[in-house]
């Protein structure tokens, strides 16, 4: 395969698109490859407050050659296949962010117990089987991952997901895991999801249809249920359930870690040390804290491993003297690893220590007295509440910085509004999924714990590489024993 010389990626002309395998069909090279060559990425700074401000927008904010995976024309078109919060700028969103808080009505941590809990646990336990002892792990992840994924969206799993939709979420991670389009594995994975994605789309209309109908037993067990009651336009509801592709192939990135640092052999001492600690004092007490000490615990695995290394914001040229008159898409990046161990942040930055969590500053303590003390004249976000109307008393408000919490029958269920604490993003665009992730890891401790899990590394020559989040692939080379 020739891949695309150097000169190719000069902002100052078109990319030579000659130069690129003659394989790759000519509206992938138009409208993928040539976007990515075209585009900049600018490492952004490390924020002081935990928000980020408007400027560096939200809309559009993915990498160019993507776009194609979630829209037939190549880039966006909203008005007739729907879009996603991911891609949405503050000011389409609605009054006070209103559509992220329709999104996140599905999310509140008030869900995880009665409705989502018992599949993802379904997925542990298969995971967690006998049978896997000494298997690849990451292998036995992926066999029950789509069913676990579309049960959580639409209430459907085996057989009742057909062999096309299983498909095109596989070439969709293919995709983001190896992540560069000029590679031949990620053309033909994405050529494959444009074939497949009316199938997808007619697929998730009906199944949307049957949730709103209550044609599956327990409707309110899937997100699509809250997100049908509290007004999420049809078009936009199925664009989500496919677009999570992406925000859930980070469990895959945060699983492996997880194994890594807990690892008997080559693991993190101070993480296998915090993990024996946490389990065997009270893991679930609440002691005075936001956060329980498994909480803290997990919060802190977040920070350390970072599984999402940093936000994405679109940010418009003002002025291009030179070249072709196009400056290609602007993507910035405000870095979470590096503001999660800023010096600025943290007295230890460096060190594994969940107990930072317990006098840390939640979103519901940032609020304007917060904003009054850091010197700003008013609070950059106002806020005000989204009352869910899906049957629950339960109000979606954010802190002064933007991010959305909720208080539900009266209590309130704040996040960590550090800007120390970073993995999960920021501000009015903090990761709505945080609460469900940290549930699920949460689980995934209790299971290791309980049933005396032990992950060492696989003595295998070949270990199988296996797309696990965008950009990364790993070698499948961890399994587990259960100690006697
Ligand atoms: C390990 C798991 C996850 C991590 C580390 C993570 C991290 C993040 C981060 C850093 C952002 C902010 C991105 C930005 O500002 O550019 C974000 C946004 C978002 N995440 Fe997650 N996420 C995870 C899982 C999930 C899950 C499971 C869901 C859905 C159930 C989800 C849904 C979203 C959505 C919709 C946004 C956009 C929010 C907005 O712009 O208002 N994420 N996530």
């Amino acid at each position: 395969m020739i891949i695309p010389s150097k000169n190719a990626e000069r902002q100052d002309r078109p990319p030579d698109t000659n130069l690129v395998p003659d394989s790759f069909k000519d509206d992938y090279v138009q409208g993928a490859l040539k976007p990515f060559l075209l585009s900049g990425i600018y490492g952004g700074e490390r924020p002081v407050l935990p928000m980020i401000d408007l400027t560096l927008s939200k809309e559009a904010a993915i990498p160019a050659h993507i776009f194609g995976m979630l829209y037939d024309s190549w880039k966006p078109n909203v008005e007739e296949e729907g879009t996603s919060v991911f891609l949405q700028g503050y000011e389409n969103r609605g009054p006070n962010n209103e559509r992220k808080k329709i999104y996140y009505s599905a999310l509140t941590p008030d869900l995880y117990g009665p409705m989502y809990a018992e599949k993802i646990k379904r997925l542990l336990d298969q995971l967690f089987d006998e049978q896997n002892v000494d298997k690849p792990l990451m292998q036995q992840y992926y066999q029950s991952y789509f069913d676990m994924y579309w049960d959580l969206h639409l209430g459907v799993r085996g057989d009742d997901i057909p062999a096309e939709i299983r498909e095109i979420g596989e070439r969709f991670m293919n995709v983001i895991g190896y992540w560069y389009p000029t590679r031949r594995v990620v053309h033909d994975n994405y050529m494959r999801v444009r074939q497949l994605r009316d199938p997808l789309r007619d697929w998730l209309g009906q199944r949307v249809e049957d949730v709103d109908e209550g044609r599956i037993p327990n409707p309110e067990t899937t997100f699509v249920h809250y997100w049908v009651k509290n007004g999420m336009p049809n078009k936009d509801i199925i664009f989500e359930c496919f677009h999570n592709f992406l925000a859930f192939s980070q469990w895959g990135n945060t699983l492996y870690n997880i194994m890594k640092d807990l690892d008997a052999v080559t693991g993190e001492p101070s993480v296998r040390s915090w993990f024996e600690k946490t389990m065997t004092s009270g893991p679930d007490e609440m002691d005075n804290s936001p956060f329980t000490p498994l909480d803290r615990f997990v919060m802190e695995l977040f920070r350390t491993i970072s599984p999402n290394g940093g936000s994405v914001s679109s940010l418009a040229a003002i002025a291009q003297f030179f070249g072709a008159g196009y400056t290609g898409f602007s993507t910035i990046i405000t870095p979470h690893p590096e503001t999660s161990t800023a010096p600025h942040h943290w007295n230890n930055p460096h060190d594994f220590d969940p107990d930072r969590y317990k006098t840390a500053t939640t979103s519901e303590q940032n609020d304007e007295t917060t904003c009054k003390e850091v010197g700003l004249a008013q609070c950059p976000f106002s806020k005000e509440d989204f009352s869910v109307k899906d049957g629950r008393q339960a109000d979606l408000t954010n802190s002064a910085f933007g991010a959305v919490y909720g208080v539900i029958d009266g209590e309130a269920y704040p996040v960590c509004d550090d800007a120390g604490y970073a993995p999960f993003g920021f501000g009015y665009r903090r990761c709505p999924g945080e609460f469900l992730t940290v549930d699920f890891v949460k689980d995934l401790l209790r299971k290791v714990w309980a049933e005396k899990i032990e992950f060492r590394r696989l003595n295998i020559a070949d270990a199988k590489p296996l797309p696990v989040a965008p950009n990364m692939v790993v070698k499948d080379d961890i399994g587990f024993k259960k100690e006697q």
